[in-house]
């Protein structure tokens, strides 16, 4: 009798921790904690929900693992030197951890190249994003996310029924947190090699409350699942992620004001010029999270009356680290290729690819563990000087000029422009990147008119 009512208790207690599973882990312990088969693929989703697929399907988000520079990355730098170097031996698990959640998350580690069409390729899915319940620690990053995959969907809006799945009202998918869980990203050697939501979270945005959803999923009125009872909501949050690869969200990001110290000049006479660069549009720095390999540099020609165009350099502040601030003809870095593929009599590639020289960078430099500039935010052992551009702040930058002797007489135009760059133009075409993925976009330009006389 005694023995048959323990035996009961027993039962219960292993009834009630089935019920309820093993508390789910987050971060590298995740890894290989829950199969492929917990996670409902997209098009689940989208018989439903057709209009937020769409506009995911267009998104990065849905590329994480596929997009061609991810899987070059991947496949030919991050998974080599962790098989070489105990350091980062922790990459080869841990990049997917965010770009491909569901390999992480399995187990299948390093997933199959996305070719071989295995379910790594469906990225950041819907199932992830709305299957994280909360993140473990205090600061989100490194995948420290919890994720808990089943029936029951994350949304934030409370009152909703679905036909398709339970709906638990989690804040926390409002929050910029969650967001950070992987736009936060510390290094083997403890830098923040990326820290998009850091950045916000100290900037002008995060005090006001502005989220980073409030910009990528912009709220527009409709219905998110019209033909299976969904209801009307004036705030349907639109699932577009645009960001560095969507020229609409670049376009404009920076506002530029340029003044010269005269109007009237005369051949061989001299000019000063001040261009304000501003950041008005990112709720973070800009170039943030991948700052490693996005470049972002101010130009500025004069184009005199017969259509000759002068390019004009930029006149050094004199801070610290300066020099990796402006575009060099010559400076080479990117040296830690040789030992990660283990390539022989390798100088290293332009530091700053295709930008003219003299043009000033805004950039935050990654500094390998022998000091030279490298493009692998794994292999960061430092920083050189953080001068990219703060959200709602300004950077000045001066030119001088002597005008030439011979210039054309009539209107001298000045113009400057920042442009963007994914990938610094020298590394993309070493890794054989398609030429759309380092092309430079416009983020602002300005110019004004000036007028060159003899007398
Ligand atoms: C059979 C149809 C159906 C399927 C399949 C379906 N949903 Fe839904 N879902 C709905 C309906 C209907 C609602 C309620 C929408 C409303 O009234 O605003 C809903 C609501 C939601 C919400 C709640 C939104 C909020 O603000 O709280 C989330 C999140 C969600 N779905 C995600 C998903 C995901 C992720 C999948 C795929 C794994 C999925 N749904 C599959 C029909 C479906
Ligand atoms: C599970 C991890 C994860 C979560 C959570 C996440 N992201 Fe991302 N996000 C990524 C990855 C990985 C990429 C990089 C895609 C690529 O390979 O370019 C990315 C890319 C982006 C981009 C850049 C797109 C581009 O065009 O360059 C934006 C914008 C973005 N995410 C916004 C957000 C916002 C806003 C949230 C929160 C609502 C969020 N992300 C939550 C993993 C995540
Ligand atoms: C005030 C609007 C705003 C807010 C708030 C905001 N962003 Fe952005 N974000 C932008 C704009 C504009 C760009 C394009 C310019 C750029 O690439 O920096 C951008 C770009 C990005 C990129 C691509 C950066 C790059 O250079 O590769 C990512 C990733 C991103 N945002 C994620 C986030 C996350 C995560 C948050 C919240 C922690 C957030 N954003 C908050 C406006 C915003
Ligand atoms: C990167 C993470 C992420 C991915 C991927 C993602 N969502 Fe969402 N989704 C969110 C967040 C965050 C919200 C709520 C934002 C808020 O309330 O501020 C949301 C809101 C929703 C809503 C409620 C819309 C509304 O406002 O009424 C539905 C429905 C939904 N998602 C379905 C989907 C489906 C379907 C997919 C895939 C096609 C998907 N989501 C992919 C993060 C994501
Ligand atoms: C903590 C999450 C996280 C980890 C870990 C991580 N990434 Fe990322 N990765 C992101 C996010 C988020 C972005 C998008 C940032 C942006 O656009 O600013 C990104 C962007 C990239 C890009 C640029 C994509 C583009 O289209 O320009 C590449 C390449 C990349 N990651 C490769 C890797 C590799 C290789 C590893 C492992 C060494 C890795 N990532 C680890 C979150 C992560």
């Amino acid at each position: 009798m005694r023995l048959k009512l323990s035996i009961g208790f027993l039962g219960i207690g292993v009834a009630l921790l089935a019920l309820s599973g093993p508390a789910p882990k987050a971060g590298d312990a995740a890894l290989g904690s829950q199969p492929y088969e917990k996670f409902q693929p997209n098009e689940d989703c989208a018989q439903c929900h057709p209009g937020i697929a769409r506009q995911y399907e267009a998104s990065m988000m849905n590329a994480s693992f596929t997009h061609s520079w991810d899987e070059a990355e991947y496949f030919e730098l991050a998974v080599p030197h962790a098989e070489k170097l105990a350091k980062v031996a922790g990459i080869k698990a841990g990049c997917n951890g965010c770009h491909a959640p569901l390999a992480f998350l399995a187990g299948d580690i390093p997933p199959r190249r996305p070719a071989e069409g295995s379910r790594a390729n469906e990225g950041v899915s819907c199932d992830v994003c709305h299957s994280i319940t909360g993140f473990e620690g205090d600061t989100p990053f490194n995948f420290n996310y919890i994720i808990d995959p089943g029936e029951t969907k994350q949304g934030t809006r409370p009152g909703l029924e679905s036909p398709g799945h339970k709906i638990a009202v989690n804040p926390f998918l409002g929050k910029a947190e969650f967001c950070g869980t992987c736009h936060n990203e510390k290094d083997p050697w403890g830098l923040w090699v990326k820290a998009t939501h850091l950045e916000w979270k100290e900037g002008p945005y995060g005090k006001a409350g502005i989220r980073c959803q409030q910009c990528h999923m912009p709220a527009a009125a409709g219905n998110s699942a019209p033909d299976v009872g969904g209801a009307d909501h004036p705030d349907v949050r639109q699932h577009l992620f645009h960001g560095a690869h969507f020229s609409d969200m670049l376009n404009g990001a920076v506002q530029i004001g340029l003044s010269a110290s005269e109007d009237d000049l005369a051949p061989g006479s001299r000019l000063e010029l001040e261009a304000v660069v501003m950041n008005t549009k990112a709720g973070h720095m800009i170039p943030s999270g991948s700052a490693e390999e996005r470049v972002v540099w101010l130009d500025v020609e004069a184009v005199d009356a017969a259509g000759k165009h002068f390019h004009l350099k930029v006149e050094p502040a004199g801070f610290e680290g300066e020099e990796m601030t402006i575009a060099s003809a010559s400076a080479l870095a990117y040296q830690d290729f040789a030992e990660i593929q283990g390539l022989k009599d390798f100088k290293g590639l332009a530091r700053d690819g295709d930008v003219p020289a003299g043009d000033r960078i805004f950039r935050l430099p990654y500094l390998d563990p022998k000091g030279r500039m490298t493009v692998a935010q794994w292999n960061t052992a430092s920083f050189g000087p953080d001068y990219r551009l703060p959200p709602l702040h300004a950077r000045k930058e001066h030119f001088r000029w002597k005008l030439p002797e011979d210039i054309a007489e009539g209107p001298l135009l000045i113009r400057a422009t920042v442009w963007y760059s994914r990938v610094v133009a020298s590394v993309a075409r070493f890794m054989k990147l398609p030429e759309e993925e380092y092309a430079p976009v416009k983020l602002g330009a300005s110019s004004i008119s000036l007028d060159v006389s003899r007398s």
